[in-house]
């Protein structure tokens, strides 16, 4: 059993402390904001993660798990600090570093004994060294002794939606530090997992975060511009990621063709890394490249409706699903707010359903009505878009869908439908990538 705070209730780190809790040690949650951890003390979490608040309330309740703003009381004897505060986007694309700056000085502030601080948040790589400064600088300022500390950069890969299995049960731990004793003791923590734990130097954990995340959305942008290229030689994206992705070497995941990607690291933390390469004289066209076509993605859903509705100046469009992605009510950067912008900009009416994204969408999308079914989005609708493959529109009643549409046209934004079955159905039906006649 060790003794753990994590600074910052976010995804990241209201999840893995949780689950160190879970894994019986005792950890205290720390975050500034005092209405958040309020609510979570009363039982309701910040964000909707399956799994989570029924996680939190046992070891809360088995005595391992506490949640507070209190600095002092969080630092208290332990051994291990985790920084898992957010690193939002400036206004040149690089990580605004500022709470991982007011972390590091409450360390400095609250702490008289070793500690070996860890860090969780995505950050620019030399970001180790920077807090290793940091809290020494403090304390020479506030004119105390030097603070017996090592910095570990360990970087988090949890996808939301499925964060606490992700968690438990990762591909690798990364664990990067100049001090390899201090990476080796974090590495320990990690042992229960079984999984592969690599142990390197603090810059190169750093880099292979972004590194990571920037080929993932590579890959999918990959796929999409060969989505694209099906859609007019008259092939199947869906059969072309599997044929590729039956190739060891490329392998099937993060080959689905969509919308692009968005959330609150993908486009974040592959901006950031653009920025940090021009930074350091290099040109990170790969990356622009990247970014330009996700871009695009969103833009040809306009293109596709605005040519199958004849225009889209008072037509009515129904979006099916505003989060991100599914099993989250996350809608930093979703592809379903650019689509409405761009189509309210055009004269459109939108109506919209998700299942757990509406309530955190509504202030960004004023003018949207927001509908409790898909079937009452469908009522009135010229077309429907499916923006994010939520499970429960896979199976929809699509005669009855039919029988209320204005017009029976359908952007399969997710490639969630059969394009045949949809058309058979009397659709007139566009996929992603989905050969010549349905796109
Ligand atoms: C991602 C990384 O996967 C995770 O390792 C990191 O810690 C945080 O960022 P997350 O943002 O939760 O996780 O979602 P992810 O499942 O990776 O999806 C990101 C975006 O890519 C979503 O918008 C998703 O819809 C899109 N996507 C994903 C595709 O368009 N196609 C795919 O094949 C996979």
């Amino acid at each position: 059993m060790s003794k753990i705070c994590v600074v910052g209730t976010g995804y990241v780190g209201l999840v893995t402390g949780t689950c160190f809790a879970d894994l019986g040690n005792d950890v205290t949650c720390l975050d500034i904001n005092e209405e958040r951890i309020e609510k979570i003390n009363k039982g309701i979490m910040p964000i909707y993660e399956p799994g989570l608040e029924q996680l939190v309330e046992t070891n809360v309740s088995a005595g391992r798990l506490i949640f507070t703003t209190d600095y002092a009381l969080a630092l208290t004897n332990v051994e291990y600090v985790f920084i898992a505060v957010g690193t939002p986007s400036g206004d040149e694309g690089e990580a605004d570093l500022q709470f991982v700056r007011s972390a590091a000085e409450a360390i400095s502030d609250q702490v008289n004994h070793p500690i070996i601080v860890v860090n969780k948040s995505t950050v620019p790589v030399g970001t180790g060294d920077w807090v290793t400064d940091i809290i020494n600088k403090r304390r020479k300022t506030t004119g105390g002794e030097p603070l017996d500390f090592k910095v570990v950069s360990n970087p988090e890969f949890l996808r939301e939606g499925s964060a606490i299995s992700d968690c438990m049960n990762p591909d690798r731990v990364v664990l990067g530090s100049t001090d390899r004793s201090a990476a080796q003791k974090i590495a320990e923590l990690y042992t229960p997992l079984r999984c592969p734990v690599m142990i390197t130097d603090l810059r190169t954990a750093e880099m292979i975060k972004y590194a990571s995340n920037a080929f993932l959305a590579t890959k999918i942008s990959f796929i999409n511009e060969m989505a694209n290229m099906c859609e007019e030689l008259g092939a199947d994206v869906v059969e072309v990621a599997r044929g590729m992705g039956l190739d060891n070497r490329i392998g099937p995941s993060f080959l689905d063709a969509g919308l692009g990607w968005g959330g609150s690291c993908f486009p974040k933390d592959v901006k950031a890394l653009a920025h940090m390469a021009v930074l350091h004289g290099t040109h990170p066209q790969l990356l622009q490249a990247v970014m330009e076509i996700n871009r695009n993605q969103r833009r040809r859903v306009i293109y596709k409706l605005r040519n199958a509705l004849n225009g889209l100046n008072e037509k009515t469009v129904g979006i099916l699903g505003l989060s991100f992605k599914p099993n989250t009510d996350d809608i930093r950067d979703a592809p379903a707010l650019e689509i409405i912008h761009m189509l309210e900009n055009e004269g459109a009416i939108i109506k919209a359903y998700d299942p757990q994204g509406a309530e955190n969408a509504k202030t960004m999308i004023p003018r949207v009505t927001l509908c409790e079914t898909p079937y009452k989005v469908a009522e009135g609708a010229d077309a429907l878009v499916v923006a994010t493959e939520w499970n429960e529109f896979k199976q929809l009643d699509f005669e009855r869908i039919k029988e209320v549409m204005n017009q029976p046209v359908v952007i399969d934004g997710r490639n969630i439908w059969d394009p045949e079955q949809m058309l058979e159905k009397g659709f007139n039906y566009f996929g992603v990538g989905r050969g010549s006649n349905t796109h």
